[in-house]
């Protein structure tokens, strides 16, 4: 008998291991992998691009009227890129223009009623592994297996640092950490739909957990609501 597909939900601070998590399970189960962030940053990127007033709601409106969002899966069929209008954003959208004005952007009201309605629909057919800030709370308050991340600020830094440090040298430390605690402020701060544990959330603390180590425990309880589907 085919084992009943479930949603999957990981929240978590920024920099904690949730897509490292998130990708390493929809691997394990065969199941997609939905990166919300990269929808937030995606259209962060739209908004600089186009020079978009985020400030003003019309011009909101207006711009999401012209935003088309799809993730195309890539090699590793699990995983998908983001597009952008049919253009391939995952590389740019990582870059630190967006992520300095990313959290601003996801705090806009009609900004969340674009994305979260997305990720519902995408969500439909379960088998979804989606991490994020509002996932368990908001987008699937009923999904089956809820995890909320958390890590020492020290250990995500440095994990953040080095992602982008292989990108770009002229990094500095200083700056990656200035950039993770604002945001970490502004989502667990703002008004619609702040990060927060769901009440029904484990947490998963990885700062001293090895991939592996996080990767077992996740999949034991993945059995655990398995065996109770
Ligand atoms: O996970 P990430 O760092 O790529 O997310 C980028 C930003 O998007 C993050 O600062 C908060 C926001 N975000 C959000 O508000 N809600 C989500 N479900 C996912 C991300």
């Amino acid at each position: 008998m085919a084992l009943k597909k479930i949603i999957i939900t990981i929240d978590g601070y920024s920099s904690c291991g949730k897509s490292t998590l998130a990708k390493q399970l929809a691997r394990e189960l065969d199941y997609v992998y939905i990166d919300s962030g990269a929808m937030y940053r995606a259209i962060t990127l739209y908004f600089l691009q186009n020079r978009v007033d985020w400030t003003d709601v019309a011009a909101v409106k207006a711009a999401l009227a012209d935003i088309h969002l799809e993730f195309v899966p890539n090699a590793d069929k699990t995983q998908s890129d983001i597009y952008l209008n049919g253009e391939n954003v995952e590389l740019p959208i990582r870059d630190m223009l967006v992520a300095d004005k990313v959290s601003e952007v996801a705090a806009i009201r009609e900004v969340r009623e674009f994305a979260v309605a997305r990720q519902q629909q995408m969500g439909e057919r379960k088998g979804i592994v989606m991490d994020g800030r509002d996932i368990g709370t908001t987008v699937f308050p009923h999904a089956e297996l809820k995890i909320f991340m958390t890590a020492d600020t020290a250990v995500r830094v440095e994990r953040r640092f080095k992602e982008l440090y292989a990108r770009n040298k002229n990094i500095t430390i200083q700056e990656v950490k200035e950039n993770l605690e604002l945001r970490d402020f502004i989502d667990s701060n703002r008004e619609i739909s702040p990060l927060r544990k769901a009440e029904d959330a484990i947490i998963l603390d990885n700062s001293e957990l090895s991939m592996d180590d996080q990767l077992r425990l996740a999949l034991q309880w993945v059995d655990d609501v398995l065996l109770v589907q």
